[in-house]
């Protein structure tokens, strides 16, 4: 049975179940244990968390004569879903920075638990997806964003934050319903799960792989598959996102070189945004592409892709998505910011460089939509010598 007390009635030997209260505060990854570790304790109390769920029937009850049991129940609530309102880009960049880190140690713990061959446990990550598709819901353009923007040895774990989310806009776009939409989002956080069982070395090498090496990097979706199918909790639709991302429409994938006809929708979804993030990166052997020039080499690429899916993907993010330089009718250049509500040709766009002039001007946000600017076209960062220009849309805000 299960009850559920305030933080302080807790002590060493109770079984605990579950934190109540927002993801973002708990201390721990894995929520299911006995608590025998004095330390765990105070980590607890020192958090923002003030009440727990216990399970009498696997651990300790709270003393008889402590009447604080708020309530017993034979399984948690479900809380009702929150209606997310809509929040401005800068507002939820701030927010998104938060569910990033988290995100990123929260993966972290998942790939050590998997390479120490414990049993993964699907529900433990379903309020860190909970967070990121509500994230995308306030505003997609931000964490989406800000997960593209990773240091060159965290790839791996901030890679599927991102994936989850690009997974849960895609899924959206496509109109699939709330359930298949949260799935999605689980599949893009597991599908590269199967790295936590190659070498660290392989994964970061500053440089091409050798055959044997990618040989080796092959067996992940494998790998994961395997981890998955000994996980608990973990969907169908999981577990065919981690088997198959690396499939292709045209047969040529792996590991089982599916085709269009073969593969499901939701593989064909984890292979177009996985690679769409995978490109758009900084990694140890080279830079990242520019998400517009990522958009528009994907879009040549032949046999890869299933159509529709990439033409909803880029409907997702935009022509121009967050990040991407644009050169306006006037002569300016600038950064796009954000979507446009009514227009994916309308972006709003900080503006800070002339043409004419050859120099940087003050910069200046143009909302495309209420102006008679209008976009010419994406633009080259390196031709025009522009370094670092992610800093034109995030600013100190992450
Ligand atoms: P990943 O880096 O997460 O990349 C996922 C997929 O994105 C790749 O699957 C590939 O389809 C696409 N992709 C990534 N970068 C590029 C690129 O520069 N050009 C093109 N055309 N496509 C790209 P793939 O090729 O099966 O690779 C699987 C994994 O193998 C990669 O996952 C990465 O972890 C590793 N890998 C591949 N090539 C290299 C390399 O040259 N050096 C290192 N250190 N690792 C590599
Ligand atoms: C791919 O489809 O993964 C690569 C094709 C290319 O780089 O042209
Ligand atoms: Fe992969």
């Amino acid at each position: 049975m299960l009850k559920r007390i305030p933080v302080d009635q807790l002590s060493l030997g109770m079984h605990l179940q579950a934190f109540c209260g927002a993801w973002l505060d708990h201390p721990f990854w894995r929520t299911q244990f006995v608590l025998n570790d004095p330390n765990d304790l105070t980590l607890i109390r020192e958090s923002g968390v003030t009440e727990v769920w216990i399970d009498i029937s696997r651990g300790l009850d709270v003393k008889t004569g402590e009447t604080a049991v708020i309530v017993t129940a034979e399984e948690i609530p479900a809380p009702p879903p929150a209606v997310q309102e809509k929040s401005s880009f800068n507002d939820e960049l701030k927010r998104a920075a938060k569910i990033c880190a988290k995100g990123k140690e929260a993966i972290v713990s998942m790939f050590q638990e998997a390479r120490m061959g414990k049993a993964i446990e699907a529900e433990a990550a379903a309020p860190l997806v909970e967070e990121i598709s509500n994230s995308v819901m306030r505003n997609p353009g931000a964490l989406i964003s800000l997960a593209r923007l990773k240091t060159a040895d965290d790839y791996t774990f901030m890679h599927s934050v991102a994936v989850c989310a690009l997974m849960i806009a895609l899924a959206r776009q496509l109109g699939l319903d709330e359930q298949e939409t949260r799935e999605a989002g689980m599949a893009g956080l597991l599908h590269d799960l199967g790295k936590a069982m190659i070498p660290l070395e392989i994964l970061n090498k500053p440089g091409k792989l050798t055959g044997e090496e990618f040989a080796l990097v092959k067996t992940h979706p494998e790998e994961g598959y395997k981890l998955l199918l000994e996980g608990k909790g973990v969907s169908d639709m999981a577990r065919d996102v981690c088997l198959h991302h690396h499939e292709k429409v045209d047969g040529s994938g792996y590991p089982e070189g599916l085709n269009s006809e073969t593969m499901s929708l939701f593989a064909k979804m984890g292979a177009v945004c996985d690679v769409y993030d995978a490109v758009t990166s900084n990694r140890p052997y080279k830079a990242g592409w520019c998400p517009a020039e990522s958009i528009k080499r994907m879009a040549e690429w032949k046999g890869h892709f299933d159509p529709l899916v990439f033409q909803a993907f880029v409907k997702s993010l935009g022509i121009y998505p967050i990040g991407t330089l644009v050169r306006l009718e006037s002569g300016k250049l600038g950064v796009v910011v954000e979507q446009g509500e009514q227009s994916l040709l309308k972006p709003k766009v900080r503006v800070f460089f002339s043409i004419k002039s050859q120099a940087c001007i003050k910069p200046e946000l143009i909302d495309i939509a209420r102006s008679p600017e209008k976009v010419a076209g994406r633009e080259d960062a390196a031709k025009w010598g522009i370094k670092d220009i992610d800093r034109y849309w995030v600013g100190d805000k992450a």
